[in-house]
C-alpha cells in the first residue's frame, strides 16, 4: 500500500534534476505520473527508472511555452491515466550570468514563459480534474529573495510563481485544491551554471559553507519525500505555503 495508491501526477521538467527525484518519490508511494518535458529522451530515462523500481509513469514530450501544447498533454494524461490529482510545476529555463541592461526580449520571455506562464497553463488545463482534492506543487526559489545579480528573469519568474501560488491557494482553497512551494537545493548541472559554474572546492565553501545543514539535497530523499508529504492526507489542511527544503540555507517561507 501507497500513500498515493490511485493518484494520478503531472511533473513537469522530469526528464532529470529535481523533477526526476520528484517523479520517483511519487511513483515509489503509488502514483502513476507523467513525466512532462521538452527533452524526450531524458523523459524517457525518467520513465525506465520509474519502471526498474515497479512504478507506472509515461513520458509526455511537450514545450509548454505553446497553451496548445499543455492542454493537449493534459487531455491526454487525463484520458490515459484517468484523471489528473496531482500537479509539480518543476520546468522553466533561463539564460543566466546577464547584466539586466544586457537582456534580450529572448532572454526575458525564455523564463517567464516556462516559470509563471506554463505554471498558469497547467494549472488552467488540470484544474477540472483537480477539483475535489487535488494538489498543486510549484517549484520556488531562494534566490528570489536573494537577489543574485545575472539572473534577472528567473528571480522575476519565481517571484510570480509564489504570488501565483497564494492567489490559487486562496481561490481553490473551496474547491479542496491545495497549493505549496516547494524551495529546493540540489546539485543538479542547472545549479551549479546558476552559482557560477563552480569547482567542488568554490562550491564546499562558497554554498555549504551558508547552510545549516552543510550538503547538498537530495533530489528524491529530500525533495521528492517533501513532495509525497504535501501530497499526502497529512498535509489537507497546508495551502500557500513554501517550504524551504534547503538545508536551512535560506530560511525562506
Ligand atoms: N537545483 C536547485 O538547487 C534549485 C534551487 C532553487 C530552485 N530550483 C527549482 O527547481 C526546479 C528544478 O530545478 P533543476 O535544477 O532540476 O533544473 P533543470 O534545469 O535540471 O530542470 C528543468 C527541466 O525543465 C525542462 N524544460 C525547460 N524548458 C522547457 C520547456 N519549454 N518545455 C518543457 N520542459 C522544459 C528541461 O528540459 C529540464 O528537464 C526549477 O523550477 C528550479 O527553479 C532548483
Amino acid at each position: 500500500m501507497g500513500l498515493l495508491d490511485g493518484r494520478v501526477a503531472i511533473v513537469t521538467g522530469a526528464a532529470g534534476g529535481v523533477g526526476r527525484g520528484i517523479t520517483l518519490a511519487l511513483a515509489k508511494e503509488g502514483a502513476r505520473v507523467a513525466v512532462v518535458d521538452i527533452n524526450r529522451e531524458g523523459a524517457e530515462e525518467t520513465v525506465a527508472l520509474v519502471a526498474k523500481e515497479g512504478g507506472v509513469a509515461g513520458a509526455v514530450a511537450c514545450d509548454i511555452r505553446d497553451s496548445a501544447q499543455v492542454d493537449a498533454a493534459v487531455a491526454r494524461v487525463a484520458d490515459e491515466f484517468g484523471g489528473v490529482h496531482i500537479l509539480v510545476n518543476n520546468a522553466i529555463a533561463a539564460n543566466i550570468n546577464i547584466p539586466l541592461d544586457k537582456l534580450t526580449d529572448e532572454d526575458i520571455a525564455l523564463s517567464l514563459d516556462t516559470g509563471p506562464k506554463a505554471s498558469l497553463y497547467f494549472m488552467r488545463a488540470c484544474f477540472p480534474h483537480l477539483k475535489g482534492d487535488g494538489r498543486v506543487i510549484n517549484l520556488r526559489s531562494a534566490s528570489e529573495v536573494q537577489g543574485i545579480p545575472g539572473m534577472a528573469p528567473y528571480i522575476a519568474a519565481k517571484g510570480a510563481v509564489a504570488a501565483l501560488t497564494r492567489a490559487a491557494a486562496r481561490e481553490w482553497g473551496k474547491q479542496g485544491i491545495t497549493v505549496n512551494c516547494i524551495a529546493p537545493l540540489v546539485y543538479t548541472p542547472a545549479a551549479n551554471q546558476h552559482f557560477g559554474g563552480l569547482t567542488e572546492e568554490q562550491l564546499q565553501s562558497f554554498v555549504l559553507r551558508g547552510l545549516s545543514i552543510p550538503r547538498f539535497g537530495e533530489a528524491e530523499q529530500d525533495i521528492g519525500r517533501t513532495a509525497v508529504f504535501l501530497c499526502g492526507p497529512d498535509a489537507a489542511y497546508i495551502t500557500g505555503c513554501t517550504l524551504s527544503v534547503d538545508g536551512g540555507g535560506s530560511f525562506m517561507s
